[in-house]
């Protein structure tokens, strides 16, 4: 008989859990955080000032949660698979560890990064590619109390550069390099030109990846094999850290041209990822979960990581990507290690069901439970194929809303236990307490609602601060509703209570479930030759749910076209990524500005739509003209 891992396994236990961290968090949180090794308990369960914003969970306790991760489970069942790594190639062999065998991993390479001088609370730059050793060096940061800063594997060497910046880190771990859909990526050139501008960092450690061979610098970059070997193997156990000590950080993009550092703390993030795993997942003792996500990602570190190991689970890490060789690839894997719990992204959903449904032909999928999706709204089309043809309408989905912020999941069904519904991420987990507000910044009791998406109450999972910043984390989330948190998303609840997620309402675009800031596409198309300025904006995109949408203004309109198109792609590439290019061009004569210089990006959005008849009152700009010249020549 399975056995599962969920406290919530009834709708009725539900609500009445939901009530009860609402009206005494100290509590139900004090409660469930018993079930955790704790070097020493707490003295108080949660202090919050949203205002501040000054927010402790757990204070005065000590814990490591690789502790909780790793060894309590390598004592419990050490014969247990851990980690699934399945390569990029469906020829080369897939690899298991043992909850046995990840703890000695992670106690060598945390053994090593002391033995290197990484002390609790400095920063580690991670930039591998989705490899055993990624989890490995995240897990082993921990272990000692270093900060992990892990960089998503498409970003730039100005990318990583900026961020290696903020965080301020001495040190990379990275690789020779990657494989992409049948392609050898190099990664350790991209670190050696972000490391040209960071002079700070004074140690590589590099893994070879003996396909892809690159250049070491002597003195600087360090052969991750020999280093481990040389390691003072009794140097590796778990740092006693504070609950509010720094566990990583996490950039990502918002509202301004400049990535945020959000800032996560040991208890409070361990005890959320716990608690939202084993319940929206409805986890039994024994499964294997596949998270999609890039470890790069909040969805990697929470779920492919952190909370699947927290509830002792398999977790399965998957190299690839959906559609090499074919669009049988993810099938496949589910089959081959039989997959109970999959977990993705509607962009990925979408990609498969353009892609046909004779690639389903030949797949078994019985073995699947639950899916999930996460990072984007998923259109009611993509939820019914998904439901149908992957989950062959018995496998509840979770349509699971969340932000790296948020450190975990917040609004979703809990599966087979409160309703799925398509296209929404219906209730709000325990300790979730959310409103939505109108334009004039007043809450909407009542149901149907409609508005922007709050949430009340501080939660264990929620970030801490910004890097180095905390100010801008005052600005960006509590000062548009003091005291309260804003999401930055737009959401309709319908007259049972459930939410709808509507999308951002700020100037974040979610691009194949990325999260990209308009502000930082501009500034990399204005740093293309002879480029005066840009505006970027969302339209919906068939595969990706949005894509990016570039309005630019050249001093002398190009000579041609095509260069030009391939220069701005090309600056974009450099300064943030592949991942931000836009997907379309238009060039024109002026932006729609207000007569104190705003750009009107809402007519800007409309015209990107083609929703060109409703443009709205375009008497305040300070040139009417402008509008109609963009509209005539937009894009299709
Ligand atoms: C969006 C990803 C609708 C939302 C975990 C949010 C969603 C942003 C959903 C955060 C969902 C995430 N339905 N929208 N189920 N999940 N989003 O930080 O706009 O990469 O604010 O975290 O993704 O993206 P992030």
């Amino acid at each position: 008989m399975p056995s599962s891992a969920a406290l919530l396994q009834t709708q009725a236990y539900y609500s009445t859990a939901w009530a009860a961290a609402a009206a005494d968090p100290a509590r139900f949180w004090g409660d469930y955080a018993r079930q955790f090794v704790w070097r020493k308990p707490w003295q108080t369960v949660y202090q919050a000032d949203l205002a501040k914003p000054d927010i402790a969970w757990f204070s005065g306790a000590e814990l490591n949660i690789t502790e909780n991760c790793l060894d309590r489970w390598a004592q419990l069942q050490p014969d247990a698979p851990a980690l699934i790594w399945e390569p990029s190639h469906p020829d080369d062999a897939a690899k298991t560890y043992t909850y046995g065998q990840l703890l000695s991993e992670v106690t060598r390479l945390a053994a090593a990064l002391r033995g290197l001088g990484v002390q609790r609370g400095d920063r580690v730059c991670i930039y591998l590619p989705m490899i055993p050793e990624l989890a490995f060096a995240v897990l082993a940061c921990a272990r000692i109390g270093a900060v992990h800063s892990v960089v998503f594997g498409g970003f730039s060497p100005k990318s990583v550069a900026d961020r290696l910046q903020d965080a301020g880190a001495k040190i990379v771990l990275t690789a020779t390099g990657g494989h992409r859909a049948g392609k050898p990526i190099q990664l350790k050139n991209i670190v050696d030109e972000a490391l040209l501008s960071c002079p700070g960092v004074s140690q590589v450690l590099v893994l070879n990846v003996p396909a892809i061979p690159a250049p070491m610098q002597p003195g600087r970059d360090l052969d991750w094999a020999t280093t481990l070997a040389d390691a003072d193997a009794n140097q590796g156990y778990a740092e006693p850290m504070e609950a509010e000590d720094m566990l990583f950080i996490l950039y990502t993009s918002g509202s301004t041209g400049k990535p945020k550092g959000v800032v996560h703390t040991c208890a409070g993030y361990m005890v959320w990822a716990h608690f939202t795993f084993t319940n929206v997942f409805q986890y039994q003792r024994g499964q294997v979960f596949f998270c999609t996500a890039d470890v790069g990602w909040i969805t990697g570190h929470s779920y492919l990581l952190y909370g699947s190991l927290l509830a002792g689970a398999t977790t399965l890490m998957f190299e690839g990507v959906p559609t090499w060789p074919t669009p049988a690839r993810f099938w496949q894997v589910i089959d081959r290690h039989k997959v109970d719990i999959f977990y993705t992204a509607p962009t990925a959903i979408r990609s498969l069901m353009a892609a046909g449904d004779e690639h389903l032909q030949g797949a078994d999928l019985g073995s699947l439970k639950v899916l999930g999706s996460v990072g984007e709204p998923i259109n009611e089309e993509a939820w019914h194929w998904y439901h149908r043809n992957i989950g062959k309408g018995r496998c509840p989905i979770v349509d699971t809303w969340w932000q790296t912020e948020t450190g975990g999941i917040m609004i979703s069904p809990l599966a087979g236990v409160t309703p799925s519904i398509p296209a929404h991420a219906t209730l709000p987990l325990p300790g979730v307490v959310p409103m939505l507000i109108d334009e004039h910044g007043a809450e909407v009791t009542g149901n149907p609602a409609q508005g922007n998406l709050v949430i009340k109450q501080a939660w264990p999972g929620m970030m801490r601060t910004t890097y180095g910043d905390h100010e801008r984390f005052r600005q960006t989330y509590f000062s548009a509703y003091p005291g309260q948190y804003f999401t930055g998303d737009g959401a309709m609840r319908d007259a049972d209570g459930n939410y709808r997620i509507t999308g951002r309402v700020d100037d974040v675009i979610n691009v194949s479930g990325h999260r990209i800031g308009t502000a930082e596409v501009e500034n990399a198309i204005n740093a293309a030759d002879g480029v005066t300025e840009s505006a970027v904006v969302g339209r919906p995109h068939d595969i990706k749910g949005q894509g990016l949408y570039a309005y630019v203004v050249y001093a002398n309109p190009p000579q041609d076209h095509v260069v030009a198109h391939a220069q701005i792609l090309a600056e974009v590439t450099k300064q943030i990524g592949a991942i931000a290019k836009p997907d379309w061009i238009q060039f024109v004569p002026g932006l729609p500005k207000t007569r104190s210089g705003k750009i009107m990006r809402r007519i800007l959005r409309k015209i990107a739509e083609g929703d060109t008849a409703n443009l709205g009152d375009t008497s305040t700009l300070l040139d009417p003209a402008v509008v109609d010249a963009i509209a005539q020549h937009r894009l299709t």
